[in-house]
């Protein structure tokens, strides 16, 4: 079972958004996939229950779940959605099970300065020094057009870590955390640009499975 968790202490960054969507795009893989909400907002656990039956099925495990309770379900996938406020101990224990790390970073100089803290926490930390685990970054809600879009870049750029994608600011991550679907459920005509900056990412998990 290979581990992806997603993690940023800042609230609202965009880790729901991001877990729910990789657990999708896994399960539309075909791939037999859990999510582990760990935040007690319930967030993910939320989004699943409103998950169409049709839709291709992803496992729940609640925030109390045992690490073997999840290992018994023979996934071949664990997704993990942290809450809020992750460091210390906590941070420790969610890094040395994880096999890749995928930070939201949203575009405002606020969140960075929180972000740089917990991308030297994390850097600091003994699976990354080693090399065991993955860390990549993603833009979250960029809009091209902005000054705090080229500050983010910049930011990333400059960080210890890949910047993998950047995910436009859409409505149609709301209306797909609405109805319980990933962008990897709609419709071409609807999803296909969502997909393209999708694709460095899904790439760069992919390498998890070789
Ligand atoms: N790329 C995007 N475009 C538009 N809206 C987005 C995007 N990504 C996230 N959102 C919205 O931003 C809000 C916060 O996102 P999300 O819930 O994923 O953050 P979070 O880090 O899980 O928050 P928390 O720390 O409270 O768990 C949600 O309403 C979500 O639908
Ligand atoms: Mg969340």
């Amino acid at each position: 079972m290979r581990t992806i968790l997603v993690a940023n202490p800042k609230g609202g960054s965009g880790k729901t958004t991001l877990a729910t969507n990789i657990a999708g795009w896994l399960a539309g893989k075909r791939q037999r996939v859990g999510l582990h909400d760990s935040d007690p907002q319930r967030s993910a656990t939320q989004w699943l229950a409103r998950r169409p039956a049709l839709f291709p099925s992803i496992a729940g495990f609640r925030i109390d779940a045992g690490r073997k309770e999840m290992k018994e379900v023979g996934l071949e996938w664990l997704v993990v959605d942290s809450a809020a406020g992750l460091r210390g101990d906590a941070l420790r224990d969610a890094l040395r099970r994880a096999d890749a790390v995928v930070v939201p970073v949203p575009a405002s100089s606020f969140d960075m300065a929180a972000t740089a803290d917990f991308l030297a926490a994390v850097a600091d930390s003994k699976p990354i020094r080693e090399g065991s685990t993955l860390v990549g970054l993603v833009a979250m809600r960029v809009d091209a057009r902005t000054r705090a879009a080229g500050e983010l870049d910049a930011f990333l750029e400059a960080a210890a870590f890949p910047l993998v994608t950047h995910l436009r600011d859409t409505q149609v991550y709301v209306y797909c955390a609405r109805d319980g679907l990933s962008v990897f459920d709609l419709p071409r005509s609807r999803g296909e640009q969502d997909w393209v900056q999708w694709r460095p990412l899904t790439r760069w998990l992919a390498r998890l499975s070789r």
